[in-house]
């Protein structure tokens, strides 16, 4: 009796959660990132768009379509790390006019753990990190980019995310976003969206968990404009951003998220 009393309470918790909930993508700690340690130095320039530092590298002239560009939406660390550089710069190699705009205003979270990611997180809300990405989206149609393809980080994973549903972006993919309502964001792309998406996630990732990462895959079923989520394993929080280069796991999801996310935004530029 009070075994199944116990069961029937767990199995609708369950159901709760699975249909009925909505999670909001924790923070995974800032701890969770592993920083550059090789001596490569970023090959790119900064450049002033609609008044916001943007980080830019391009192909050799003549050899990329500059009606196409790549935008990067970055983790926290922002411009305070080199691997958001290297990150683009490796965009750029692979044939991408990519620009990383400075959303954050020249205030990156601190590496030195000064401050607590709430404290930051409250004067890098929505409302104000995402008119500077909107000025330079529109400022790179004003250049004449006629379609724009985002990889959010992190951090970024949310902007990439609110830029597929409403359709401001031809194409997007992100890596272990944060700071997403679960399933509620993804029951709004597949309602209101026609942009292609693609998910990268991590095993051990604390903040968008496999089990986040199931429920969201759960929605997206049959949704027409076109859908991947490829889950990595033996890798956490950050892993497309930064990799430790003696663990060959971490590499390899690095380059292999890296991979699949440029072939995702190459395949869907029309
Ligand atoms: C771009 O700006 C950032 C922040 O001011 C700076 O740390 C970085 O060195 C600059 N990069 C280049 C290539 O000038
Ligand atoms: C947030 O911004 C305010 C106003 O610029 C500043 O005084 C405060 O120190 C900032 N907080 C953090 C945690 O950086
Ligand atoms: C797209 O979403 C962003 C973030 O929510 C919002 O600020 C912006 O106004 C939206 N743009 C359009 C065209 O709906
Ligand atoms: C739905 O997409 C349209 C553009 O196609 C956009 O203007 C609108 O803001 C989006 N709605 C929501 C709720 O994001
Ligand atoms: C997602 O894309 C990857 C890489 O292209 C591919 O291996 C995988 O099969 C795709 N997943 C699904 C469910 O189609
Ligand atoms: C990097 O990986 C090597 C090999 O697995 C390991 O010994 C080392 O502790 C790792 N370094 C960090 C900073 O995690």
């Amino acid at each position: 009796m009070l075994f199944s009393t116990l069961t029937s309470f767990l199995l609708s918790a369950l159901a709760f959660n699975v249909v009925g909930g909505t999670v909001i993508v924790p923070q995974a700690p800032p701890s969770d990132h592993i920083f550059h340690t090789s001596s490569d130095v970023p090959t790119g320039r900064n450049v002033t768009i609609a008044g916001v530092n943007t980080y830019v590298n391009t192909p050799p002239e003549g050899t990329f379509d500059p009606t196409r560009a790549v935008v990067i939406l970055m983790d926290i660390f922002g411009f305070g790390s080199t691997d958001n550089f290297l990150l683009t710069d490796t965009w750029a190699k692979a044939g991408f006019a990519t620009y990383m705009p400075d959303y954050f205003l020249g205030d990156p979270f601190p590496q030195d753990g000064s401050i607590t990611n709430d404290a930051w997180h409250l004067n890098h809300t929505e409302a104000i990190t995402t008119p500077p990405l909107l000025a330079v989206l529109d400022a790179l149609r004003v250049q004449g980019v006629q379609q724009i393809g985002v990889s959010g980080y992190c951090f970024g994973g949310l902007y990439a995310t609110r830029l597929t549903q409403n359709n401001t972006v031809a194409v997007a993919t992100m890596a272990h976003p944060s700071s997403l309502a679960i399933p509620d964001d993804y029951i709004l792309v597949k309602a209101n969206s026609t942009v292609p998406v693609q998910i990268n996630s991590g095993e051990f990732d604390t903040g968008f968990t496999p089990a986040l990462a199931e429920q969201t895959d759960e929605v997206m079923v049959g949704y027409v404009p076109g859908y991947n989520h490829t889950a990595w394993a033996g890798v956490g929080h950050g892993f497309a951003v930064s990799a430790n280069a003696s663990d060959p796991v971490a590499v390899a999801a690095k380059e292999g998220s890296f991979e699949v996310m440029s072939s995702w935004i190459s395949a869907h530029f029309v």
